[in-house]
């Protein structure tokens, strides 16, 4: 498909209207309250992938030092503006930085990593997905927790052919505009475990006028998590906790 741009890429509306999206998604709700309660009390969290902040910023307001990693610079400059926004204390306590979670060395370790929301299914299941956890191993102190939140291969296997007329969400914007969102094309591969979809994006006037409409390609790969996690020296730490009906959290432990 021509003209379709990368989610989170810079001009596109997946990074600009993040907040909007994540906000009306109820499958997220009591992400953050798990990852709050692995974290010792005013411990140090590393987040892979922490886009605009919503959990990081969460995070340093309840005592925790937080440092974000993001390979996105529209959605890290969410982040830090959100940063901005803090009492002083807490945005002491929050550090954001561009980088890649695939390539990482802060050099320097922490009580507990996070890669919420579908982070690590956005790289390929193989070399990207080994290093992601080489990362994650790197950044633990010993016996420290690391939370992996993936999405389901059973429902990204159930994937059906999208009517792309259909608004799959319809939210009110500040101003008075609307957002609407269509899933333009969606195919499932079998032997790379790779859910490609094009999602459609709408971005609505007062009036109900289109002003802009953007294609943005959410490529999401899965595989079984448990290999990787051994081969970085992780084991788990208890059973994977459901989330919202659509993924679950994976909690590991370094020796
Ligand atoms: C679904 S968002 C999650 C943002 C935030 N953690 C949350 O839960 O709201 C995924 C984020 O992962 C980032 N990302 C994707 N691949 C990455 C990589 N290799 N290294 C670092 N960040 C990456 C994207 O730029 C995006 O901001």
């Amino acid at each position: 498909m021509a003209g379709v741009k990368a989610y989170y890429a810079p001009g596109a509306l997946s990074a600009a209207f993040y907040d909007v999206v994540t906000a009306a998604d109820a499958r997220l709700a009591g992400d953050v309250e798990i990852y709050a309660g692995l974290a010792p009390v005013a411990g140090s969290v590393l987040e892979l992938g922490a886009g605009s902040g919503r959990i990081a910023v969460a995070l340093a307001e309840r005592g925790l030092a937080v440092t974000g990693v993001d390979l996105s610079r529209p959605m890290l400059e969410q982040a830090e503006k959100r940063r901005a926004a803090l009492p002083a204390a807490a945005a002491g306590r929050l550090e954001l930085r561009l980088g890649d979670m695939t390539a990482l060395d802060l050099k320097r370790s922490f009580d507990l990593v996070i890669c919420p929301y579908f982070t690590l299914a956005h790289v390929p299941a193989g070399a990207a997905w080994r290093n992601s956890f080489a990362t994650i191993a790197r950044h633990l102190a010993p016996g420290g927790l690391a939370a992996v939140h993936l999405p389901l291969l059973e429902l990204m296997r159930q994937a059906t052919r999208p009517d792309p007329d259909a608004v799959v969400l319809d939210e009110p914007l500040p101003g008075g505009g609307r957002l609407r969102l269509r899933v333009a094309a969606r195919a499932f591969k079998e032997s790379v475990g790779r859910l490609e979809q094009v999602i459609e994006y709408e971005e609505l006037d007062a009036q109900g006028r289109s002003l802009r409409r953007s294609p943005e390609r959410l490529t999401y790969y899965m595989a079984d998590p448990t290999p990787f996690a051994a081969a970085a020296g992780l084991t788990y730490h208890r059973a994977p906790a459901p989330l919202g009906g659509v993924g679950e959290i994976h909690v590991f432990r370094r020796a």
